[in-house]
């Protein structure tokens, strides 16, 4: 489904269907003799044509209408096009989010109606044309996912185009076309990161993730492709990495991926954990847990969609990613817990909990990454239950040793309306994951703050001059039901467009 841009444009006749915005303002009516002014709300036709709410004002049923947010009704126009009018509420607390929220739930209320759908941009301007296009495209391209790789009968479309309308130049429309090729890229990779998040795991294995991975960056020029098996993590020392494949019948995979652009200053890398599935190993899950954890690769398909959106649009930085991949599986080589291991940079780790495996794994990984001297490090990772105790669902958490990284992070999360919050790493923490009979144990002693002591592990691998940041998405990746442009169930594609955001910024 592709959207089209037709700017110098009012002719709304035309069009099979038209979208427009509506906002209320609170305003005081002095009823006569009443010294009481009541408060009434009041539609607010921002840049409608005369003509068009004279039209709407006619219809009889349009009085009941109150254009709050979520509320929608429709007229036709003598030409036969259907007017949808789209409730914002009210103007003075209009937001950006608010306009993603309502395009992408009027889009799919239509899709499966109209074959054509217009959106009449002026009526549902933010502050800028260039913000109005780039929220719309985006809620409408979320909007318009779903996984249906393994059903036999797909649900069809009905909706062949969406077209973005506005009064404004021609001059203007060369500009945004640009941006919305752009905003397009970003929520294709979105949707691939969904794809593979979705795709379970008897399929998406630990080699035919990176078979896939190696496919797809295959195909963008400028990035070089490095994947390590099980020989080469053995040369890397990764011995953290290794105890969590110990049990798989999959290689473990490390994916290593590089964009080098020539005017690039700056050097990020982005780190993801990849588990195709976490059964927990032998501390395994009970079967209420462990359903659906074919979800524990969604940090790498998140730091990989990043990664590919900034390479096709060329964005002039460096940018390293590198995917831990594998599954948490049982054999009778499968690590056992009271296990001691070699990390990479040389720490043993007593592993008491073969379930706390996304951290073996990512310490090994940020170790290697410290090599290569970035100007900052940022993994993500569904690293522990623990996050969605302290945040709830909606909130990924974040944690990290730089202040102003994580600053950074918060206000590119605020930009893109993905929630965000920072968590401590205290001294103490640290102390609690020292083990009496290695350098560190996997787990803290006592049960609580699990989502800042799985940081602070993560933490004693980080090189400590290098700036690091950790997203635990385990909330944020999952079905995110309140969200219109997510999907109902499944990959929610979430902190693509933060991670994005920061790398363009930085
Ligand atoms: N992948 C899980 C984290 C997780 C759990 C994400 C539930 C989303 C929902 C991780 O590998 C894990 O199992 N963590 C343990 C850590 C514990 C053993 C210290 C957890 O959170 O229970
Ligand atoms: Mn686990
Ligand atoms: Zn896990």
């Amino acid at each position: 489904m592709n959207i089209k841009l037709s700017f110098n444009d009012k002719n709304f006749s035309t069009r099979e269907a038209v979208v427009f915005g509506v906002y209320t303002k609170n305003v005081d009516s002095k009823t006569k003799g009443k010294a009481k002014a009541k408060k009434k709300t009041e539609l607010v036709f921002h840049h409608w044509p005369k003509e068009i709410i004279q039209a709407f004002n006619k219809v009889k049923t349009s009085k009941n209408f109150k254009g709050g947010q979520g509320e929608s009704t429709e007229f036709n126009l003598p030409s036969g096009s259907t007017l949808v009018v789209l409730g914002l509420g009210d103007k003075e607390k209009f937001t950006s989010e608010i306009l993603r929220r309502e395009t992408a739930g009027i889009f799919k209320q239509y899709k499966r109606r109209s074959e054509e759908l217009a959106f009449d941009l002026d009526t549902l301007m933010m502050h800028t044309m260039e913000q109005t296009v780039g929220i719309c495209a985006e809620a409408i391209w979320l909007a318009n996912y779903s996984f249906e790789t393994h059903m036999s009968k797909k649900n069809e479309n009905i909706l062949k185009s969406v077209v973005f309308m506005s009064s404004q130049t021609k001059a203007k429309e060369k500009k945004i076309e640009t941006l919305l090729k752009k905003s397009q890229v970003l929520c294709e990779s979105i949707n691939l990161a969904r794809d593979w998040v979705n795709e379970p795991p008897n399929i998406l294995n630990s080699e035919e993730y990176a078979k896939r991975i190696e496919q797809d960056a295959k195909k963008i020029s400028g990035v070089k492709i490095k994947i390590l098996g099980k020989e080469e993590l053995k040369k890397e020392n990764m011995g953290m990495f290794l105890s969590v494949n110990a049990g798989s019948a999959f290689k473990p995979q490390l994916v290593h991926l590089t964009y080098s652009p020539k005017k690039a200053t700056k050097h990020i890398a982005l780190v993801g954990k990849g588990l195709t599935f976490d059964t927990g190993g032998y501390c395994l899950k009970p079967s209420t847990s462990i359903a659906n954890m074919k979800f524990d690769m969604a940090g790498s398909a998140t730091v990989y969609a990043a990664f590919r959106t900034l390479v096709l649009n060329r964005v002039q930085v460096k940018i390293t990613c590198v995917l831990g991949i594998t599954d948490n599986a049982i054999n009778s080589l499968a690590t056992k817990p009271d296990s001691i291991v070699k990390a990479r940079n040389g720490k043993t780790v007593e592993i008491l909990n073969t379930d706390a495996e996304g951290r073996l794994l990512l310490g090994d990984c940020l170790d290697y990454v410290c090599d290569l001297k970035p100007d900052a490090v940022i993994d993500a990772a569904t690293l522990t239950g623990a996050c969605l105790v302290a945040l709830g669902s909606e909130i990924c958490g974040l944690m990290g040793n730089n202040q102003k990284l994580m600053d950074k992070l918060l206000s590119s999360s605020k930009a893109c309306d993905e929630y965000m919050w920072q968590l401590p790493i205290i001294p103490e923490f640290h102390k609690d994951i020292k083990s009496p009979n290695a350098d560190l144990k996997n787990i803290g002693s006592k049960g609580h703050g699990g989502t800042c002591k799985a940081a602070a592990f993560l933490e004693s691998f980080v090189k400590k001059d290098i700036p690091w940041a950790h997203l635990d998405i385990a909330g944020v990746a999952d079905s995110q039901s309140h969200l219109p442009y997510t999907p109902k169930h499944g990959a929610s594609g979430l902190m693509v467009r933060t991670l994005v955001n920061y790398i363009e910024n930085v």
